[in-house]
């Protein structure tokens, strides 16, 4: 496996490419979810590239930037047993120069949500995986469906930007409790960890409820309640939404998704499930 760790060594790993190329962008801490990501980058291309980089841009005032675990080594040895071909860990002077000035929003589809409770967010996750995107030059790239109004997103401007790319999206892998993996359940205590497992699951019973009958603003009810039993701080958000606009549904029509965001602890949480 080849490590590059600037944009010159990037691009000339990249001269020196022929056949398809799958990119998987990370923040590291890699676990199983990311490993899913390059398994299905590996069917579908000759070659996988793996990006490293903890992006300050994305991360708002207060939140997690200085914390967020940083295991660079642990992570090279993961994606080198995993079977990529290539990681590419630039710094952030490599990504951010001095001068750089371009910042891409995506209007709607980033709006609600993660975007309202995390102001700035996508606009970070927009600039970054813009050029994560140009700099590789991947015929595809794979993102985590865990993230689900970031890969909206992102699907948005790879539309709008005509940036020649398919994205991917691969389904969340979970612990055998539900909870979704994330580098940030590295921060649950082991009391939180057990009851975390509430979120999934109240995903899952407001889904079955919605599809027997239940009214969605009922099941919606239900499901906050559970979660505050379970002992979650804050609920930043529990929706139904349609599954491409993200927009929130109060009734069943086309392709939907329960997202959810709520705090416990001090670790904020997101999950998401098809309806
Ligand atoms: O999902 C992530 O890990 C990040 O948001 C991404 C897509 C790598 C951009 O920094």
């Amino acid at each position: 496996m080849q490590i590059v760790l600037n944009s010159e060594e990037l691009a000339r790993a990249r001269d020196g490419m022929a056949g398809t190329l799958a990119l998987v962008p990370t923040m590291g801490a890699l676990h199983a979810g990311h490993l899913a990501l390059i398994a299905a980058a590996k069917m579908r291309a000759a070659t996988v590239a793996a990006s490293i980089f903890v992006n300050p841009t994305q991360f708002g005032e207060g939140e997690d930037f200085g914390r967020y675990p940083r295991r660079q080594e642990q992570d090279v040895r993961m994606l080198e047993e995993a079977g990529c071909d290539l990681v590419w860990a630039p710094s952030v002077e490599d990504i951010y120069p001095a001068g750089f000035s371009t910042n891409i929003s995506v209007a709607s589809v980033s709006k609600r949500w993660e975007g309202e409770a995390r102001p700035g967010h996508f606009d970070g996750v927009s600039t970054i995986v813009a050029k994560l995107l140009l700099s590789v030059g991947p015929d595809l790239a794979l993102f985590g469906e865990k993230d689900f109004q970031q890969l909206a997103v992102i699907r948005r401007m790879v539309t709008d930007l005509n940036i020649p790319v398919e994205i991917v999206a691969v389904p969340t892998v979970r612990e055998a409790d539900g909870l979704a993996l994330s580098s940030r359940n590295a921060y649950l205590s082991p009391d939180e960890r057990r009851r975390a497992a509430a979120l999934p699951n109240a995903l899952l019973t407001m889904r079955d409820a919605i599809r027997d009958g239940t009214a969605v603003s009922a099941a919606l009810q239900a499901g906050k309640q559970a979660l505050v039993d379970a002992g979650f701080l804050k609920i930043d958000y529990l929706a139904l939404v349609d599954a491409a606009t993200l927009e929130p549904l109060d009734a069943i029509v086309g392709e939907m998704r329960l997202i959810a965001a709520a705090v416990i602890g001090t670790t904020r949480l997101i999950d998401n499930i098809a309806v």
